[in-house]
C-alpha cells in the first residue's frame, strides 16, 4: 500500500478540491469583514460571490461527495453526513436571505457574519471528522475527484463564476500523474 501515500502530504483529489473551495470562501468572508466600512456595492458584490461559491460547493457535495460517503463511510459515522446535510439546508436559508436582501445595511452585515461563522463550523466538521474517516481511500477519492472537478467546472460556468486556478492545477496534475501510474501498472 506504499502507493497510497503521496509525497509532500498531498491530499486525494476529491478532498483537495473541497478544501480549496473551503479556503477560498474563508478568504472571501475575511475580505467582506475588511470591507465592512466600505461602500455598499463592493460589499454586495463580495457577498454575492460568497453565496455563489457556497451554492456551487454545496451542490457538488450533495450530488457527488455525500452520496459517495453514504456508500463508503462506516455505518456508525453516517450521522455525520446527516448533520452535514441539515447544515447545508440552514446555510441555504441564510444565503437566500442575503441574495434577496434589498439593502446593504447592518442586518445584511449581520447575516453575512452569521453565515461565515456557520460555514466555519461546518467546514471544521467536514475536514476534521468526515475527511479524516475516508482519507486513506486514495484511489477511490482520486477517481471521485476527477468526476467532481468536471462537475464543478460545469456548475461554475452555469453560475457565471470563475473556476479556481488552484483546483484547475490540481486536476491537471492529477491527470498527468494518473497517466504515468496507469502506464506503470500496465500488467494489471
Ligand atoms: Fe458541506
Ligand atoms: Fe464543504
Amino acid at each position: 500500500m506504499a502507493r497510497a501515500k503521496k509525497s509532500g502530504g498531498a491530499q486525494p483529489l476529491a478532498i483537495e478540491l473541497l478544501m480549496t473551495d473551503h479556503r477560498k470562501v474563508e478568504m472571501l468572508f475575511d475580505q467582506y469583514e475588511e470591507e465592512k466600512e466600505g461602500d455598499e456595492e463592493t460589499k454586495r458584490t463580495l457577498a454575492q460571490q460568497i453565496c455563489g461559491e457556497l451554492t456551487a460547493h454545496a451542490q457538488l457535495e450533495e450530488e457527488l461527495f455525500y452520496p459517495w460517503l453514504r456508500e463508503n463511510l462506516d455505518e456508525e459515522k453516517m450521522e455525520l453526513v446527516e448533520e452535514a446535510e441539515v447544515e447545508h439546508q440552514s446555510a441555504k436559508d441564510l444565503i437566500a436571505q442575503i441574495e434577496g436582501a434589498g439593502e446593504v445595511d447592518e442586518t445584511y452585515d449581520a447575516k453575512v457574519k452569521v453565515l461565515g461563522e456557520y460555514i466555519k463550523h461546518h467546514v471544521q466538521e467536514e475536514e476534521n471528522e468526515i475527511f479524516e474517516e475516508v482519507r486513506e481511500m486514495q484511489e477511490e477519492l482520486d477517481e471521485l475527484g476527477q468526476e467532481m472537478a468536471a462537475r464543478k467546472a460545469e456548475l461554475m460556468e452555469e453560475m457565471g463564476l470563475e473556476m479556481d486556478e488552484g483546483a484547475m492545477a490540481a486536476m491537471q496534475q492529477q491527470k498527468g500523474g494518473r497517466g504515468k501510474q496507469q502506464g506503470a501498472r500496465g500488467s494489471r
